[in-house]
């Protein structure tokens, strides 16, 4: 599906994006790319970022992959020095790594809790911090991908929330802190998306995604095109005033903090 948006909004930009290789930090990097981005696609599994990048590549774009996990920083700092020596300074850096399993706080080990923590929290916290050196100043955007649990407490979701949180409230203090040199720092907050690893792992059958859809006023889940759209109006010149904001994309769920019985009757 293509943009809504006029072509070529990121001519010759750099962007490098965290969980590169499928779900919502793909469907971006796509649009990205789509829009005459040059992206490096970096996450865990090599087969899934050839796969991106080669569809990124079919359809005319410009993609590089890179093998690593955000918990690891020298592996980040490495693929972003190399980044900058290819394609220069990077415009777009876009923190879409996540994790997550549903357990509950009684269910769940220390290490569990952590797992998601280091990848979530810690690993958007490295990979700003790793490219820092590498973002263009002034005029690089930060993305970073957070969720209603950073707002709703969700049970069977303490290390997420708690996670997201977190993301939202460092994506505001970089925003702070990093603002006087031209960087900006905004968050995405989907709701319910789509073919997403985090729904499936979340909403496995028909029944719960019915439960999911009746919590949400728009009554469906959100797709990552709408995501895509959203982050590239994001890192456009025609959010240049736009910092250490939180965009949420979620159809409504998060207004619905009464929980499910209630907001089905709404
Ligand atoms: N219930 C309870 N605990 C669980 C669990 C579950 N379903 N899945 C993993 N854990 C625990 C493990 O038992 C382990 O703790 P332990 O050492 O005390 O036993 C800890 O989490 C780490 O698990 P491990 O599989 O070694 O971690 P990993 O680094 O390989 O994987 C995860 C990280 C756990 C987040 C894994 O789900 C993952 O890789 N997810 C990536 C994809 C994803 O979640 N996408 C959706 C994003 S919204």
């Amino acid at each position: 599906m293509t943009s809504i948006f006029r072509d070529n909004l990121l001519k010759d930009k750099v962007a490098f994006v965290t969980g590169g290789g499928s779900g919502i930090g793909r469907r971006i990097a796509e649009r990205f790319a789509e829009h005459g981005s040059k992206v490096v696609l970096s996450g865990r599994k090599q087969e899934k970022l050839d796969d991106a990048a080669r569809s990124i590549r079919a359809a005319g774009g410009t993609a590089e992959t890179a093998r690593l996990d955000v918990r690891e920083y020298e592996s980040l700092e490495a693929a972003l020095q190399k980044t900058r020596e290819q394609f220069g300074e990077i415009d777009i850096l876009l923190c879409a790594a996540a994790g997550n399993f549903p357990a509950l706080v009684s269910g769940m080990s220390a290490n569990g809790f952590k797992a998601v923590i280091d990848i979530d929290l810690l690993g958007t916290f490295n990979t700003c911090r790793a490219a820092y050196p590498h973002l263009r100043k002034p005029g690089a955007s930060i993305i970073s991908i957070s969720a209603n649990h950073a707002t709703m407490p969700i049970a069977w979701q303490s290390h997420v929330c708690a996670a997201k949180a977190g993301v939202e409230l460092l994506t505001k203090t970089l925003a702070l802190e990093w603002g006087p040199q031209g960087i900006r720092a905004n968050c995405i907050t989907p709701g319910p998306t789509d073919d997403t690893e985090g729904m499936r792992r979340l909403a496995p059958t028909e029944e719960a995604r019915r439960a999911v859809e009746r919590n949400v006023p728009l009554r469906r889940f959100g797709t990552k095109e709408e995501l895509a759209d959203l982050a590239l109006f994001l890192c456009s010149d025609a959010a240049s005033y736009i910092t250490g904001a939180v965009y949420v994309s979620d159809g409504g769920q998060s207004l619905c903090r009464t929980g499910a019985v209630a907001a089905a009757a709404l």
